[in-house]
């Protein structure tokens, strides 16, 4: 039996895929909430084909609970923030979820990380709090919006200490992982999972800058790029409103924080990343201007998360824009995303899609939901400003 600790975004879809392929499963999370809303047959986001796969895995008799299971097996998928001030990785859920799993676990049991962390955490933060037990890291590399695929088909990476233990958590993966599945050392993988997403912080960054030059001499990046890609060895990604989620805009700076004299180039991209919801914010001032708008109240930001088509708002650029404006003390803009409704958290938000275009002349995508891109008509008379080249209406619409 696998005991699967923290059932949030990777851990439930991890669960629920192995329950489903007839892996036995106890899912196990500390928050009371979150597993009572499990137990009434309920998924706790928005995914596409999570609620289907949720059926199939409750029908396979997967179990939620708080506690933590005497069992031979454990997978853990905790949070891993990054420290605001030393940019090093945080690593003390993952720690805390050991220390628990080492109070029920018996001799020889196998504890994989799948929780990212940086080259060398587990050596420096795990081992000396273990015995007896077989350490594994296994890093996922799926994207919110397309998770379910992504278990399914990804290629994976799983380090251990001996061949041996690699082999048998290979085995547990390949009960539904289609794609190749490398062994390798701890280290090894640790390292691999944070390269791969500083691979894709660094080559948004490169967008981005490209984007803030062009605006500068008023040259069309999205024209620039879109030539450049007709290069062979050319591949250059898209411009955005910023980076946000758990994994591009904050493992890079894992790497930052351990070798700050060496990680130049990644420092200074993810700079340019965190420094994009800025410059849109001052894109939408020059473009008030020159359209006579100058109230900020009749301004509106379309979506709050920070991808499109997911509930998932963590490092959302649209969060950050509205915090720098609220601490210059400016009226809030209007914000509205069909997929994130909590007012709670964005209490300026409208709900209504007609009512929020009512009560602005200016949108700014900073979302491209698949909903806008069915509503384009909704938006003609509108000042718009795309910060994703999505926009097919030709008049007044603006890019970063
Ligand atoms: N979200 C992604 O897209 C993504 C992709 C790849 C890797 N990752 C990595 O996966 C890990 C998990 O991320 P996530 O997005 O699933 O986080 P999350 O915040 O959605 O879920 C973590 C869950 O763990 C629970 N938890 C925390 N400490 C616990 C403990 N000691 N015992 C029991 N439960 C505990 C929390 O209540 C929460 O439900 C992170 O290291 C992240 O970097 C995330």
């Amino acid at each position: 039996m696998i005991n699967v600790i923290g059932l949030g975004y990777i851990g439930l879809p991890t669960a629920l895929m192995m329950a489903s392929h007839g892996v036995e499963v106890i899912g196990t999370d500390y928050n009371k909430e979150l597993v009572a809303t499990l137990n009434e047959g309920k998924t706790t986001f928005k995914e596409k084909g999570l609620d289907e796969l949720f059926k199939e895995a409750v029908v396979k008799g997967i179990n939620f609970t708080t506690e933590y299971q005497t069992t031979d097996t454990y997978i853990i998928s905790v949070p891993t923030p990054y420290d605001k001030f030393s940019k090093k990785v945080d690593p003390s859920y993952v720690i805390a979820a050991v220390k628990d799993v080492m109070k029920v676990c018996p001799k020889g049991a196998t504890v994989v990380i799948e929780s990212t962390v940086s080259p060398g955490t587990i050596d420096k933060y795990i081992r000396p709090i273990i015995k007896d037990i077989n350490l594994v890291h296994a890093p996922e590399r799926i994207i919110p919006g397309n998770m379910v695929y992504e278990l399914l088909n990804n290629n994976r990476t799983i380090g251990a200490d001996s061949r041996e233990i690699g082999e048998k958590v290979k085995s547990y993966y390949a009960s539904f992982c289609q794609g190749e599945i490398v062994v390798t050392d701890i280290r090894t993988a640790e390292m691999t999972k944070v390269v791969e997403n500083t691979f894709r912080a660094v080559n948004i960054a490169f967008a981005n800058e490209l984007a803030r030059i062009c605006r500068h001499d008023n040259m069309d990046v999205y024209e620039i790029i879109r030539i450049c890609n007709m290069h062979p060895r050319v591949n250059i990604l898209q411009p955005g409103p910023g980076v946000g989620g758990h994994c591009i805009s904050v493992d890079p700076w894992f790497l930052v924080g351990d070798y700050p004299q060496l990680a130049k180039v990644i420092d200074e991209s993810m700079k340019t990343n965190d420094g994009q919801p800025s410059f849109v914010l001052e894109r939408i001032y020059e473009i008030m201007k020159e359209n006579g708008i100058s109230d900020t109240g009749r301004v509106g930001l379309y979506g709050i998360t920070y991808k499109e088509n997911v509930d998932d708002i963590r490092e959302s650029p649209t969060l950050q824009m509205l915090d720098i404006q609220e601490r210059h003390l400016a009226s809030p803009l209007k914000t509205f995303d069909p997929f994130f409704t909590d007012k709670a958290i964005v209490p300026n938000q409208i709900l209504d899609f007609d009512q929020f275009l009512n009560e602005v002349d200016m949108v700014v995508i900073m979302v491209k939901h698949d909903h806008i891109k069915q509503r384009w008509d909704k938006l003609r008379g509108k000042v718009i400003i795309d910060c994703h080249n999505v926009c097919p209406i030709g008049e007044r619409v603006y890019h970063i």
